[in-house]
């Protein structure tokens, strides 16, 4: 790769030239983009600026990237010479302002900005970020990018809701400040960008007093679900949602909402990821050898099923498992928690996996899932038994409806579907064996799976969580005419293109 002529000035920003994959928080072998040429870890806005200004000049192609908490292989577009813009050391948070009695206030935070950081940083003063909450180490921003939310239909969970203003590095490397205003649609398309306007900067952020959750987790039927009043299972609560368990015909329905600040000593702290090396190696046994036969897939299932009924919680003060439900505790605790202590994530012991996920109306949400049976069933009278891979079962999430022009859960679009009602989301994640062609058992299944539901059902692809073929297959879904105001915006911040993505090419948007 040669060394493209503007590094000179950036020596000071510590960039790591190389001609390989930029990867994804799994690693080696799962690139977010296929070949960059420089990976830089600014540590300032400023910095940040000068990269943009400096590759503006050299017409080379730039994308932001926080914590690579996104799956395959569309990050970037395939152009070598792309660099990246790792903003990981920007992460300062200024300005907090939550006045005493008031139902909200702000803050300013900086692109890298985690989850867990800025949970931490607002707890220590009384105030929480409420359910735009996605997960623990990744970016605010990177999750606004891409339209990433939490499970709820009653609470605004997009992230991008609690945004008040964006500041974004746009394409001749200038930092304009987009203002929350429905009515802009500078505004609209800034609120699931997709990175393609440029580099999210900083933002101003919502905040509120800080408040306790309770967690409680029932186990349903398979049947009280499909032909269940899923809405109203729902809809009731601050965030819920399914953890289906295809094998057992069961479902696990979680659900959380405020209490009182007195109404419990506990300090539940929620993790969803935490395994020990033994405990990941068993399962690392038992997924590999369900590559080849769905026996040990079985058995997997059953012991990832009865696991998952006990609450994944620890008291927080005392490091101690908390062992019946609900559980108590502060909200980012209980709702997202993080890592024990002295534990590592599935994804640093080996256990990686692909993910789909798409969402439809809430109003067709029996449908869905009934399809999806009806593909297992299917599979079950060729003799191949298909089950959840996954160590918490297949995710079913839902979306409060949010309009903006590319999110997930937007409404008034050309497919005429009522997505007012919110939606809900098919999260698939499955187990990626680490033996034989790497592929799942039954592999074929997984994608004509995903060409029925996409066929079948006005559906859109969550964008960090679906291969390329599935954008292909979704984009005839879209609203053209939102896709057309979408361009609109892009061609006026990046009026050369230098922050195109896959999927922003797989949209047209170019
Ligand atoms: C364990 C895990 C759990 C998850 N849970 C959820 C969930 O519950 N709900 C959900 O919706 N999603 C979830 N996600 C997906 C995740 O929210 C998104 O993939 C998010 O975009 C990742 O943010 P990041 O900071 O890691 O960014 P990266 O993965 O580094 O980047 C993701 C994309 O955003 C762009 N980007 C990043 N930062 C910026 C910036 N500052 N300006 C412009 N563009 C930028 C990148 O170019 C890239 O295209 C989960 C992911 C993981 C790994
Ligand atoms: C957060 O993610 C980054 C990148 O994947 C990783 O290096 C870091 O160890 C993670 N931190 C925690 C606390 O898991
Ligand atoms: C913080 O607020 C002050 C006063 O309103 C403003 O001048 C300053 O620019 C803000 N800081 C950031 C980082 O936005
Ligand atoms: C919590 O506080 C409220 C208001 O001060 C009080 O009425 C209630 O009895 C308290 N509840 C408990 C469980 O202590």
């Amino acid at each position: 790769m040669p060394r493209p002529s503007f590094l000179p000035a950036f020596a000071l920003f510590a960039a790591l030239i190389r001609a390989e994959p930029y990867n994804t928080f799994d690693g080696p072998g799962f690139p977010a983009c296929n070949d960059v040429a420089a990976v830089y870890s600014p540590s300032t806005v400023d910095e940040m600026v000068t990269i943009v200004g400096d590759a503006t000049r050299n017409n080379t192609p730039v994308r932001a990237s926080g914590k690579g908490h996104m799956w395959y292989d569309t990050m970037c577009s395939d152009d070598p010479s792309t660099i990246i813009i790792r903003t990981e050391n920007v992460n300062g948070i200024s300005n907090f302002s939550l006045e005493e009695g008031a139902i909200d206030g702000s803050i300013m935070i900086e692109a890298g900005v985690t989850f867990f950081q800025l949970a931490e940083y607002l707890h220590e003063r009384g105030a929480s970020v409420g359910y735009t909450l996605v997960n623990w180490n990744i970016t605010l921003a990177g999750s606004i990018a891409m339209g990433a939310h939490r499970s709820s239909l009653r609470e605004e969970s997009m992230v991008a809701a609690g945004a008040m203003e964006l500041h974004i590095i746009d394409g001749s490397g200038n930092l304009r400040v987009v203002t929350r205003d429905e009515n802009s649609d500078e505004w609209l398309a800034a609120s699931t960008s997709l990175g393609l306007l440029g580099v999210i900067a900083r933002m101003k952020f919502k905040i509120y007093p800080d408040f306790k959750v309770y967690a409680e987790q029932k186990i349903l039927p398979e049947n009280e679900v499909l032909d269940g009043d899923i809405y109203g299972l729902i809809a009731p609560y601050a965030t819920a949602n399914f953890w289906w368990w295809p094998f057992l015909r069961q479902f696990h329905h979680r659900y959380y909402d405020v209490v009182p600040t007195n109404a419990s000593d506990q300090e539940g702290f929620q993790s969803t990821f935490s395994v020990t090396k033994a405990e990941a190696d068993i399962a690392l046994g038992l997924l590999n050898s369900g590559k080849y036969s769905s026996v040990p897939n079985i058995a997997a299932e059953e012991l990832f099923f009865a696991l998952w009924s006990f609450p994944n919680f620890r008291e927080k003060s005392t490091d101690q498992a908390i062992l019946t439900w609900p559980v108590y505790g502060w909200n980012y605790d209980v709702l997202i928690g993080g890592l024990y202590p002295g534990y590592g994530t599935e994804w640093d012991f080996g256990l990686r996996g692909f993910t789909l996920e798409l969402a439809f109306p809430v109003t067709q949400a029996n449908a869905v899932l009934k399809r999806v049976r009806k593909a297992f069933d299917d599979e079950l009278l060729k003799g191949k038994v298909m089950t959840s891979t996954y160590r918490s079962g297949i995710n079913i999430k839902f979306g409060k409806a949010y309009f903006d022009l590319l999110g997930q859960v937007t409404y008034d679009t050309a497919d005429g579907a009522d997505w007012s009602k919110g939606a809900i989301m098919f999260d698939f994640p499955t187990f990626k064996p680490t033996v034989g062609d790497g592929l799942r058992y039954n592999e074929p299944f997984y994608h004509e799976l995903a060409t029925a539901l996409v066929e079948e059902f006005p559906c859109r692809p969550h964008w960090t969580k679906n291969t390329r073929e599935v954008f292909q297959q979704s984009k005839k879904n879209l609203d053209p005419e939102h896709l057309a105001r979408f361009k609109a915006v892009r061609e006026s911040f990046d009026p050369n293109g230098i922050f195109k993505s896959v999927v922003g090419e797989i949209l047209e948007l170019y």
